[in-house]
């Protein structure tokens, strides 16, 4: 089977998010499991692609990519996911993808996405790959079911593809200016009011794609239930309901080779299930590296996070200062994002200097010595699509606490409710006093060390490998082949 996944962010080349590592390791296990995988992205700006081994396809130098009346001149940078047998082509395009940042405010963005997605379908056709599937990921590809139907559906190449969109947030829609529907070779009066690619007055790419595409899929079972929800449905609720037949919950899973504490390079002592004792090290490391005062004692809780309103840490500002009420109670935090959290960040690091620390930015060696040396993980995001930061904790032995929403509620076992098979602590409503009373009942399980050690260990022992999710996928490629829905 050839499947084209194409996305817009993919490890190790570019990443902000649980995207950038679920298109790295899907297409791995999927290619491993015999499945012929070609990866489109683009080349930003901050690739270093002679670093990866990547090189010019000469062939297709300079190639043209017609959208509206304009034609587009590209290069192809071709090489692999380390590791893998995936084939990855770089989209090369200075005009749209040199902007020193992934994602941009500026107004073609919409115009940045539909040229890697034209450029794939051109690129498959110089090379002659017809693909089984098209699979598609988040706002930034969701046109290519469409432009498959009403822009390149002549080519017999495509004439038994069918089409796949992974919803990993349903929140960033990609609304743009109805006219971008020419650039993508779209009929522009589907993007019109009333037509069934606008949303709120725009061309809505990911609302074209969950109408267009064969198969929808989300990255957990239960965000594929709250999508249905009006609550949780971003406006987009009735239309997936119309599509719940199509639509499928599938977890993701972890790299299981880049997120493992026995082989991890990044952390200062390798540990496992069997032995924690590195743990400790990790822990002393961490804490000398963010300047943190730690006795063995003192619980330490880490955040790994985009500072994003889904994140729910206007929940954690509000109770902070109560929390840190509780004398030996250690922050190790990690992210950047809206300014206002930033803020509030650096202003509790100034206010308990060696009790908070801070490292604004993307730093994925510290994300890996958070994950290692923590006792804690906090997530107390409103909606999580899936989240990996959690299932990366379970595996390190630090402790989740999390809302029970989304891939979070699917993933942690909260040790109250279910005595015995606890992996972590959950509570299911988002208000500031229900995440202290969380905190405040995994520090207390925290003091009886023994059953902590338990709720670790069953965490490090849970498999979050993608052995049987890329089954899934597999299975949901092979229904989009056989019959429609
Ligand atoms: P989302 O994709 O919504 O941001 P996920 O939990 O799915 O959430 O994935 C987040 C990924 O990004 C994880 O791999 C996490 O380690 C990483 N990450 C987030 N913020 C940072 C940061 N500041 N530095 C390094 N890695 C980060
Ligand atoms: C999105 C979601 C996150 C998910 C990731 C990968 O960024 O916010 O929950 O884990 O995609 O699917």
């Amino acid at each position: 089977m050839n499947v084209c996944f194409i996305t817009s962010e993919c490890t190790p080349f570019a990443k902000t998010g649980g995207l950038a590592d679920v298109s790295a390791a899907l297409p791995a296990f999927l290619s491993r499991k015999g499945i012929r995988v070609k990866l489109f992205m683009p080349l930003y700006s901050s690739i270093q692609v002679l670093e990866y081994g990547f090189v010019k396809a000469s062939e297709l130098s300079q190639t043209a990519i017609a959208m509206g009346n304009e034609a587009i001149p590209i290069d192809v940078w071709y090489g692999q996911i380390p590791g893998s047998d995936v084939d990855v082509y770089l989209i090369d395009c200075p005009r749209f993808f040199h902007r020193g940042r992934i994602y941009t405010d500026d107004p073609d963005e919409a115009d940045r996405f539909i040229l890697l997605q034209h450029a794939a379908f051109v690129v498959m056709q110089r090379y002659n790959f017809s693909p089984d599937i098209i699979h598609s990921n988040d706002w930034q590809t969701a046109l290519m079911p469409a432009m498959l139907k009403y822009h390149y559906n002549w080519d017999r190449l495509f004439a038994s593809t069918r089409t796949v969109l992974s919803i990993h947030n349903l929140a960033y829609q990609g609304l743009s200016n109805p006219d971008f529907s020419i650039r993508a070779g779209l009929p522009r009066e589907m993007a019109d009011q009333g037509g069934l690619f606008e949303y709120s007055g725009a061309f809505s790419f990911l609302k074209t794609g969950i109408m267009m595409a064969d198969r929808l899929s989300t990255v957990s079972p239960t965000y594929a239930k709250e999508i249905q929800s009006e609550s949780f449905g971003e406006g987009l609720d009735g239309l997936l309901r119309m599509r719940s037949g199509c639509l499928k919950g599938i977890i993701n899973g972890i790299d299981t080779d880049i997120w493992n504490p026995e082989t991890d390079p990044h952390i200062a002592s390798p540990f496992s299930a069997k032995d924690l004792s590195g743990k400790s090290a990790c822990r002393a490391a961490l804490a000398t590296e963010m300047g943190l005062k730690l006795a063995e004692n003192d619980p330490l809780i880490g955040i790994v996070s985009r500072f994003a309103s889904q994140k729910g840490f206007d929940l954690l500002l509000s109770v902070f200062r109560d929390l840190m009420k509780f004398s030996n109670l250690r922050f190790a935090i990690l992210g950047s994002g809206d300014r206002h959290f930033e803020y509030f960040f650096d202003q509790m690091s100034a206010a308990y200097p060696g009790r908070v620390a801070v490292y604004k930015g993307f730093n994925d060696g510290l994300a890996h010595r958070i994950e290692a040396g923590s006792d804690m993980f906090l997530m107390p995001s409103y909606y999580e699509p899936c989240g990996l930061n959690q299932m990366y904790s379970l595996r390190y032995g630090t402790v989740p606490i999390v809302h029970k929403t989304g891939g979070l509620a699917d993933t942690v076992i909260d040790s109250d409710e279910f005595p015995g098979h606890g992996t972590g602590f959950s509570f299911w409503n988002a208000t500031p006093d229900v995440l202290k009373d969380t905190i405040f009942r995994a520090l207390d399980w925290f003091e009886d060390r023994k059953e902590w050690k338990n709720i670790q260990i069953r965490g490090m022992k849970t498999d979050f490998s993608w052995t049987k999710s890329a089954d899934e996928y597999i299975e949901m490629y092979q229904s989009a082949k056989r019959e429609s829905c």
